[in-house]
Order: C-alpha cells, then structure tokens, then sequence
C-alpha cells in the first residue's frame, strides 16, 4: 500500500481505532501526526501509541481548534477522520455535549480543512447507529436513516458535511460506516463504551459476564485491524467510486454467542442473562449486521478475521498491558452511575 513518505494526519489518533490506524501507517512508513485532546469520556490514552511515539507527531488539541494548526492539515496528504463519541448511552445523557463533540467540532474542522486543503481526501468514521432499527437485513448503504439517539443524529450530521462538500467540490471525502469494533487499545477502563469493551474487561478480570435479554439480537462485530486495513484502502484509492461504505463484521452471530465465546477464550467465566434495563433498551436497535459487498467490489476490502482469532489477540493483548487499561477516573465512574458529571461542555469556549 503506498503510505511510504506520505503524510498523514489521524484525529481521535490517542483513541482506540484511531491509534491502531497510527501505528499500522507509521509501520507502512508515512509521517503521521496525530490530533487528539483526550476528551474526558472518550477513549484516549496516550500508551496506545507507545510502540512508535518517538515517531508519532501529536497536536494535543480539539479539532475545532483546527486554525491553530491549518499549517499541518495543508501538509496533508490524506486525513483520517476519527475524532468523536461512541457512546450512545452518554448522548441521551448528555446531548449538548454530544452535538459539540461529534457536530459542532467536525462543522469548524471541515471549514479549516477546506480552505487549508481543497480537495484532500478525508476518510470519516461513521457509525452503523444512523440507520436505527434494521428494516431488512443485511443493512445495506442505501437502508433509511432512522436513528434512534442522538450519537446516530449527530454522527449523521457530520457524514452529511463531508458528503455535501465532496458534492461541492471542497473536499474528495469517504464515509466508512463501521459496525462494533474490538480490539487491542479499546477503551477498558471507559463505562458505556458498548457491550465489546465490557465485556472484554469482565473477561480479563475473571468476572462474569450479563445478557441483556434473550441474547438473541445478531451482531456482526469486527476485529479492529480489518477496520484500519478499511480506512488505509480508502485513504489510498486514487479514485473513489462512492463515498459511503458500510464496514462490517465476518458473520453475524447472536450477542449471547458472542458473550460465550468471550467466556470461553478467558478461560471460561460465567455467562448470565438479565432483563434489558430500561434505558438501553430504548435505544437498542435489536439485530443488524452488514452487507458490506459494495467496500469490496470497490476497494477489494473484506474482513478476514474471525472472533475467535481476534478474542485471542485482544486477550492476550490486555492481560499484556492491563496497568494501562484498568484505570476507571472517579468523576467517569460517578456519571456511569448516578447520571452527571461528564462535563456538559466540551468544547474550547
Ligand atoms: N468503536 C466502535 O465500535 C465504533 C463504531 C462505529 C463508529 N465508531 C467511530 O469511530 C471513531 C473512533 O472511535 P473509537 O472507538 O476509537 O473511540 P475512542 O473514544 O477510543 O477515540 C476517540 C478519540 O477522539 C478524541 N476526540 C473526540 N473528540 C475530539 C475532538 N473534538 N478533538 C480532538 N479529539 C477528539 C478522543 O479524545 C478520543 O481519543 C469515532 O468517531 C466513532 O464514532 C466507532
């Protein structure tokens, strides 16, 4: 892939796919800068980056701060676009703070991008979340937007900025619509991260792992490297044929399957079920996976590893390097809990 000598530029690079996406680039040779400014809740930690930080340029900075660093976004040659919130259940907390995060931020970013870049490719990481409630599976590009928090509201607002302004000619922008990714460097140590990243801390602590429900509801989640092999082929593809890509998993599997293969590769830890809590029920979207044929007829883009190969390496990964995994900060742990404090505002005023 020719990432050798290219400069690349990764926002939300301290959080989990973003660092993988990192250090896969500065493995391929490119000069990466990172912009990141460890938002409180999010999952950004400098050790992701460990490996290669000698390598690794890092702009301590929100991306609606992009004016202060126009200079850097006008150097690159490809941007990858992964600063944001995951969290669905935080949204519906916290939904202002949500806007900025994942809208507002994005809406000053893109302005400096086109004025300091015209025309840069800019890969975006989108969510499977805008679509809601599967109508038909599998869930395709052209499926209707219903999204049901507002993460998938916001996150489709800054889709909708990129894809107006490759429509307009400011920018050659990609959308990669990612279903739930695991890996190593996911954010353990960060409640409401989705069922993944509980899960995986559970199994490395030997705890017992919750269903909520009958476990039923498909899923087809997928390992964090063939979500960075996604993002290095559109950033490369001298001409993009879409700019919407759903990215999916290798197969779907019901998430009490899921919850038992987790068990089993920790050595095996109890798996129980429990009524879906109120809250998240609203905002489950029941079964969804991917068709991801388009990524693949046009960029040759397909997931090839497996849960049971992606359990093993995330396992062995975490128990590796838990000391940088397991910290829960207290304010993150008491909004968990009993609603509050992550800070409404995220923004620099
Ligand atoms: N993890 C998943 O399963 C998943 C699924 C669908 C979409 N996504 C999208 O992929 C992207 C990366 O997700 P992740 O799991 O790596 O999350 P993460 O929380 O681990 O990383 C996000 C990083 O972005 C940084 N950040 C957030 N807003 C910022 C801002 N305005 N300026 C600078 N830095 C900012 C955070 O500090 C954090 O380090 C997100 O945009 C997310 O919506 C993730």
């Amino acid at each position: 892939m020719g990432y050798q000598s290219r400069n690349v530029l990764i926002t939300g690079g301290l959080g989990f796919i973003g660092s993988n996406l990192a250090l896969r680039a500065a493995a391929l040779g490119a000069r990466v800068t990172v912009v990141d400014s460890s938002i409180e809740g999010c999952g950004a930690n400098l050790h992701n980056l460990h490996p290669a930080l000698d390598r690794i340029r890092l702009i301590p900075l929100d991306i609606a701060q992009a004016a202060e660093f126009a200079a850097e976004i006008g150097k690159a040659d490809v941007i990858f676009n992964l600063a944001g919130e995951i969290s669905h259940w935080h949204s519906m907390q916290f939904p202002e703070r949500d806007l900025e995060i994942n809208t507002f931020s994005q809406l000053r970013f893109l302005n400096v991008c086109r004025e300091a870049a015209p025309g840069v490719r800019i890969i975006y990481a989108g969510t499977r979340q805008i679509y809601g409630v599967p109508q038909y599976l599998p869930v395709d590009e052209e499926h209707p937007i219903h999204p049901v928090d507002f993460n998938g509201v916001h996150k489709y607002a800054a889709t909708m900025y990129h894809l107006m302004l490759t429509r307009a000619g400011y920018l050659d922008a990609a959308v990669l619509r990612l279903t739930n990714v695991y890996g190593p460097r996911m954010a353990l140590h960060i409640p409401s991260q989705g069922f993944l990243s509980t899960y995986l801390r559970r199994i490395i602590l030997g705890q017992p792992l919750e269903v909520f429900g009958d476990g039923a509801q498909l899923r087809d989640v997928v390992y964090v490297d063939d979500v960075v092999e996604a993002f290095l082929l559109a950033g490369d593809c001298p001409k993009l044929h879409s700019h919407t890509y759903n990215v999916g998993g290798p197969q779907p599997l019901p998430i009490s399957e899921i919850a038992t293969t987790c068990a089993r590769t920790a050595g095996g830890v109890p798996v129980t079920f429990r009524p879906f809590p109120d809250e998240l029920k609203r905002i489950d979207i029941g079964s969804y996976y991917t068709d991801w044929r388009r990524i693949r007829t046009e960029l040759g883009w397909q997931p090839r590893i497996g849960l049971e190969e992606g359990l093993r390496r995330s396992v062995e990964y975490f128990r590796r390097e838990l000391q940088h995994y397991l910290k829960v900060a207290p304010e993150i742990e008491a909004a968990t809990h009993s609603g509050p404090p992550l800070s409404q505002s995220a923004l620099p005023q």
